[in-house]
């Protein structure tokens, strides 16, 4: 669907746009569950189901990323993230149908299922796997493999960790007047809050500021899954602020939007012993939400995310206000393209997450 931003903005019809998902995603009420937990208000945004190639909050923004690199006639992406990445899956789907290579320079975290699927969906769909041990590792490796391949004259084109360039998070910016829409039709009351996933923080920026410029009451909750050194106020302000300066150097008549981090709200509380750690209240979260509105969660980002923002508004008193849950995790099953894989056809080096048991094993046999 072409961008509603372009409507709301026509300056911004310059922009490259590409489409490869399918919008509006459903939005409806989690009667059975928020009855549960003591929210009766308590609403999804069904972004699990943005593609049925490979659903997820990345394909909103890869729409922006592949067009600007398909304008400047870009042959290889390449971007960064852990081991196991929806980013580089997505990528690796979307890359293969719209006629990019891909690679995704990966750095080592926890070992989980979903970790297992997506190494095979990258090998399925032509990846690069690259692994580094750790974050240094991660760049350099990164420095070495961008400056290799642009002087093989692949044409490489770097795409930022989580798709989160101002570039890239239009597409939130975009949802939220999707969202706008849905509200106006009726089909969901305006929200008081939405909870959402932070890591880059580009989701949560986009749909702050695509909220705000659209006049709405809604005030995000971003839940940080990642390093509190990564995931700050001061990034979460910093990038709703990008994003306003980026669009209205192509349409001066976007409103000037100034976030400061007093303006927002960030919870850090919530990720446990690091990033992939599961923690029990994440685990709970995916295991009722499945139970009581058969919709698959996962424990690194989404459970911890609904888990964490409803316990912080419980913790407000909020518990009557009419609360949207954007569901950024992919729901689509894959696992007929990955069933036949032996993991040994995959790089030496991801071979200890087939071998070393996931956090899923180890929770099952203790
Ligand atoms: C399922 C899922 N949700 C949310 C996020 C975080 O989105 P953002 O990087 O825009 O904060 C990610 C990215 O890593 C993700 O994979």
């Amino acid at each position: 669907m072409r961008p509603l931003i372009f409507e709301a903005y026509p300056g911004l019809e310059s922009l490259p746009w590409m489409e490869l998902g399918e919008f509006p995603t459903p939005v409806h009420r989690l009667e059975a569950f928020g009855e549960s937990v003591g929210f009766p208000e308590l609403y999804i945004k069904r972004d699990d189901m943005s593609s049925s190639l490979y659903g997820g909050n990345k394909v909103r923004k890869l729409e922006f990323i592949f067009a600007d690199a398909r304008r400047k006639r870009r042959g290889l992406l390449i971007t960064l993230g852990a081991v196991g990445s929806n980013q580089v899956a997505a990528m690796g789907v979307f890359g293969r149908e719209a006629g990019f290579e891909v690679m995704g320079v990966m750095m080592h975290q926890l070992n989980a299922d979903y970790v297992r699927r997506n190494l095979l969906l990258d090998h399925r769909t032509g990846v690069e796997i690259k692994y580094a041990p750790n974050m240094v590792g991660e760049f350099l490796l990164f420095a070495y493999q961008y400056a290799k391949s642009y002087l093989l004259g692949r044409r490489p084109y770097y795409v930022p960790a989580g798709g989160s360039s101002p570039l890239g998070n239009l597409g939130f910016v975009n949802a939220a007047i999707e969202l706008k829409n849905q509200v106006d039709e009726d089909l969901i009351p305006e929200p008081d809050y939405i909870i959402v996933v932070a890591g880059s923080v580009g989701t949560a920026a986009g749909l702050e500021l695509g909220c705000r410029l659209m006049g709405m009451k809604t005030r995000v909750i971003g839940v940080s899954i990642a390093m509190p050194w990564y995931t700050t106020l001061k990034r979460f302000a910093g990038m709703v602020n990008r994003i306003c300066g980026f669009m209205r150097e192509s349409d001066p008549t976007v409103p000037l939007v100034r976030c400061s981090e007093d303006d927002l709200i960030l919870l850090n509380d919530y990720i446990g012993e690091g990033y992939a750690a599961y923690t029990e209240s994440g685990i709970e979260t995916v295991r009722h939400v499945m139970e009581l509105e058969d919709i698959p969660l996962d424990y690194t980002y989404t459970g911890k995310a609904l888990g964490g923002g409803l316990d912080w508004l419980k913790e407000q008193g909020m518990r009557d206000k009419v609360v949207l849950f954007w569901n950024t995790v992919n729901s689509v099953d894959f696992s007929h393209l990955i069933e036949d894989i032996d993991y040994r056809e995959l790089p030496r080096s991801v071979h200890r997450y087939f071998e070393e048991p996931t956090q899923e094993e180890l929770l099952t046999a203790s």
